[in-house]
């Protein structure tokens, strides 16, 4: 099955791709993760990006593209993969139509002012990836990792205005995607604000229609 999650900064499509790779055996891609992983590891692309991310704005298609088109050659893609936080850009969607086919794009969908509240509770974990929320999903000693054991940060693009700038570039950049893909009759709407399991449960009954 080879899906993309599309949805606002916050909006869950990390937290639900999680679930459902999980679900039906497939790769989770998340640009973001693999963007993020190279600024901790401080390699050339890392250094040249940091700015970008810091500030809200997006990467350069050239770069993310070529970031997508090697990832998904990996043998753990075989079986299918959701591609989270890409495309973002109507360039980027085009070509990855040229490159590969979708079975559904899953559009999560979340109003701003809820979006601004809950990207300012997130709290991650560097070392191992893993997500929590001050107040929905809280782990269980205060800024520890349940999963390692290590220090939980905020994401440096997490404070409120640069949540907002976040905001605007997804309504001017990625909003002609989707609907690039509802023309397409490929796009799946469904609601991200709610409980976490009953949103996941909306998504699988999308996928299975
Ligand atoms: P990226 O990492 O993709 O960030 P994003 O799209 O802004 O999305 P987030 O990770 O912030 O949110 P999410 O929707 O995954 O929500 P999550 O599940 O984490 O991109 C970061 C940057 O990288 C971009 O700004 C850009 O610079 C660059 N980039 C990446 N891809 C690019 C591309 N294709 N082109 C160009 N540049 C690119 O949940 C958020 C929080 O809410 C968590 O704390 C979670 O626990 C909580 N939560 C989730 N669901 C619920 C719920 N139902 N109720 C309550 N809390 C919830």
């Amino acid at each position: 099955m080879k899906l993309v999650f599309v949805g606002v900064s916050g909006a869950g499509k990390g937290t639900q791709a999680k679930e459902i790779c999980s679900i039906y055996n497939i790769a989770h891609i998340s640009t973001g993760d693999i963007l993020r992983s190279h600024i901790q590891n401080k390699t050339e692309l890392g250094l040249q990006v940091k700015e970008i991310m810091d500030s809200g704005k997006l990467v350069s298609d050239e770069i993310v593209i070529k970031l997508v088109q090697m990832r998904i050659n990996e043998d753990d893609c075989k079986n299918g993969f959701i591609l989270d936080g890409f495309p973002r850009t109507l360039s980027q969607a085009k070509m990855l139509d040229n490159i590969t086919d979708l079975d559904k794009v899953v559009y999560i969908k979340a109003n701003d002012e809820d979006i601004v509240k809950r990207l300012s509770g997130r709290l991650i974990c560097e070392k191992c990836g893993s997500m929590y929320h001050k107040i929905y999903s809280k782990p269980k000693v205060n800024n520890i990792c349940d999963n390692c054991g290590d220090s939980l940060i905020q994401r440096q693009d997490d404070k409120e205005e640069t949540v907002r700038e976040r905001l605007r570039i997804f309504h001017e950049m990625t909003a002609p995607v989707i609907d690039f893909y509802r023309n397409k009759k490929l796009l799946a709407e469904v609601n991200g604000i709610g409980d976490i399991k009953e949103i996941t449960n909306s998504i699988v009954k999308a996928l299975e229609e």
